[in-house]
Order: structure tokens, then sequence, then C-alpha cells
């Protein structure tokens, strides 16, 4: 597969902060250098981002745009956010069987700033789905 992951650049990443808001993804404090972006042809086809919390880093606002999913973008994408991610590393999903074969486990054992997010996430971005904190172990 034909897929970079970069930085990406001013032009990209506003793309990437309308597909953010379009996909009802977490839109806070979204700032530039905390993503990867994934480029087929110089097109974006998806991103993710990793947020310093302060007491652990959180994989969030992660997105393929729709024509492209399934086709392991994704997965190239969450493979380089835990290359670059340094520290203990959290996320809060609705689809931990996505996130699982990676290494991620659910745990009910996190840091404030995740409890803050599942509370976030349940009150602003409601979904028939259960919110779960998951925690990456290599
Ligand atoms: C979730 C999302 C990022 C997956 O991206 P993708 O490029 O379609 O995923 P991939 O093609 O890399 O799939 C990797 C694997 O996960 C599986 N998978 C894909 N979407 C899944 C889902 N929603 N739930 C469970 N498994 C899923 C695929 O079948 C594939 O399995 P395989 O390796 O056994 O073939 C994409 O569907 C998306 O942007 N969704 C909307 C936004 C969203 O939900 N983001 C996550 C917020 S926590």
């Amino acid at each position: 597969m034909d897929l970079l992951l970069k930085t990406p650049d001013e032009k990209k990443f506003k793309q990437i902060c309308e597909y953010i808001r379009e996909f009802e993804l977490d839109d806070r404090e979204l700032r530039q250098e905390q993503f990867v972006a994934a480029y087929r042809n110089n097109e974006l086809v998806g991103f993710g981002r990793l947020r310093e919390r302060g007491d652990c880093t959180e994989l969030c606002s992660l997105g393929v745009v729709t024509p492209h999913r399934r086709k392991g973008i994704g997965k190239a994408l969450v493979k380089e956010l835990i290359k670059r991610a340094k520290g203990e590393l959290f996320l809060v999903c609705i689809i931990p069987d996505f996130f699982a074969p990676f290494g991620f486990k659910e745990t009910s054992n996190y840091p404030l700033s995740i409890q803050e997010k599942i509370d976030y996430c349940t009150a602003e971005l409601v979904v028939p789905e259960k919110y779960v904190a998951m925690k990456y172990a290599s």
C-alpha cells in the first residue's frame, strides 16, 4: 500500500479539523504537531493524534476518510502513534475490538485525565455504546 505517514502541514491540518467535527471526534485543544496524517497520492486519507495530558499520553481523534476505510489505514496510523508515544498510553473508545490487537487492554485503573475524557465523551459525544478506557501494554 502506497501510504505516507507524517505530521500534517497547515492546510492538511485544517482539513483534519473539519473531518474531526464531521466524524464527531474529540475537537478540544487541537494542535497541528499532535497529529499523524496518512496520505495517499498527496490526498489526506486519515489521521490520529497523541495528546499529552500531564498524567499520561492519550491516543485520540483517530479517523479514516469514509471511502478509504477497511483498507488498513487505521491500523497503520495506530501502529505509528504507538511508535511515537512516550510514557503511559491510554485511550477512550467505543470500539475496543479494533484496538485490542495492537496491545490495548480494557482497564478500570486509569489517571484523572482519562476519567475526564470518559465524562466528556459521555456528556458531549452521546452514542448508544459504552465508552471504555484502554491502556497500551507492549
Ligand atoms: C475506526 C476507524 C479509524 C478504522 O479505520 P480503518 O482504516 O477502516 O481500519 P483498518 O482497515 O485499518 O482495520 C484494521 C482492522 O480493524 C478492523 N476494524 C475496522 N473497523 C472496526 C470497527 N469499527 N470495530 C472493530 N473492528 C474494526 C478491521 O476489520 C481490520 O481487521 P483485520 O486486520 O483483521 O482485517 C475508521 O472506521 C473510522 O474513522 N471510524 C470513524 C471514527 C472513529 O470511530 N474513530 C475511532 C474513535 S475512538
